[in-house]
């Protein structure tokens, strides 16, 4: 997504952020309707084409589905954030800062769900995000990088690399912005759909997100935001096969999303993101003989040992020695 904004081939006319979010929204609402109709036909083996439309129809626009306005919303204004972030600050200090919707997204939880946080699992909620912060650093970063970074923060700026017009505090605050909005719309979707999952299938519930995501993104973004360079240069202005490649995978990415707050929850969902970093930081040392940092072999244990003690209890569950009956 950075490399999408950044890059050099993104030519003189950056492609607009609102168009790519709109995009995305069309391709989940697709890609969901498709599920969701295999569901119905699934559940009424006997169903016609038609009948199958009406009872798509039907539970699409049940009288509850007006609940999926407020994560729609919320989320359209989370993606367009994370564009603000990605364009004014680099994939590492995106990534390293983003990780603070795992302690937003405990706090939603405890909210909303009333789940219990025990303090060891604070505790290692707490070594998650400084673990998986620190696999994201790269080695090359020197103290002198750190100086540069925190006087280009505090002074607003963006890092030479970055085009121009970056300002790194607008990134930094927007990223904080979405992480409080991450946690609390995946805390209330779950709700939602776990609450129902009985009666409405997750797909449909994602077909009403997408439907509802589509109006602000359309009339807040596309046309209020940045109508007029629309109307300039056109509604593909520097698209190519980076941009296209970003759509599909931030779509993707999505209904993975969706599956793990649906058949998990958010705080596992969390975990997976972060051990999926570790992977690839493994993956990367075999595959590519990418120079292991002591650093970031430090945070890859942390987030392992993290994980273990989210979902470990302190005392087993079972008795070690025998009860008196077994005996
Ligand atoms: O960073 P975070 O994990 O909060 O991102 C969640 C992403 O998943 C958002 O881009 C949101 O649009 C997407 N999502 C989705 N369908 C869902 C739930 C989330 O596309 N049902």
């Amino acid at each position: 997504m950075h490399y999408s904004r950044n890059s050099p081939i993104a030519s003189e006319h950056r492609y607009l952020a609102s168009t790519a979010v709109l995009l995305v929204e069309l391709v989940k609402l697709l890609t969901s309707l498709t599920l969701a109709a295999h569901d119905v036909r699934k559940s009424h083996p006997n169903a016609s084409f038609f009948e199958i439309v009406v009872l798509l129809r039907r539970s699409i626009f049940a009288p509850d589905s007006w609940k999926l306005v407020v994560p729609a919303a919320l989320y359209t204004f989370q993606n367009s954030l994370v564009y603000v972030a990605i364009s004014n600050l680099d994939a590492v200090t995106f990534q390293v800062t983003y990780q603070i919707k795992i302690i937003t997204t405990v706090l939603f939880s405890i909210l909303l769900l009333g789940r219990n946080v025990s303090s060891r699992q604070w505790m290692s909620l707490i070594l998650l995000t400084l673990g998986v912060a620190m696999v994201q650093i790269p080695g090359s970063l020197s103290s002198e990088d750190w100086k540069g970074k925190l006087t280009s923060l505090i002074q607003g700026e963006g890092r030479p690399e970055m085009k121009p017009t970056s300002n790194a505090l607008k990134g930094v605050m927007a990223v904080i912005a979405a992480s409080l909005t991450s946690g609390l719309t995946c805390v209330y979707f779950e709700k939602l759909v776990k609450g129902s999952l009985g009666s409405v299938s997750l797909w449909t519930r994602n077909v009403q997100l997408s439907f509802f995501s589509l109006f602000p993104a359309f009339f807040v973004g596309v046309l209020w935001q940045d109508g007029a360079a629309i109307s300039r240069h056109g509604f593909f202005v520097g698209y190519n096969a980076i941009v296209w490649l970003t759509i599909a995978l931030q779509a993707l990415g999505g209904l993975v999303v969706a599956v793990c707050i649906a058949y998990a929850d958010n705080v596992a969902k969390n975990f997976a993101a972060s051990l999926s970093i570790v992977v690839s930081y493994a993956a990367s040392a075999i595959v590519f003989g990418t120079p292991l940092m002591l650093h970031s072999t430090g945070g890859a244990t942390l987030v392992l040992i993290a994980m273990y003690l989210f979902n470990t209890r302190l005392y087993p569950r079972m008795p070690l020695l025998p009860t008196t009956k077994e005996k």
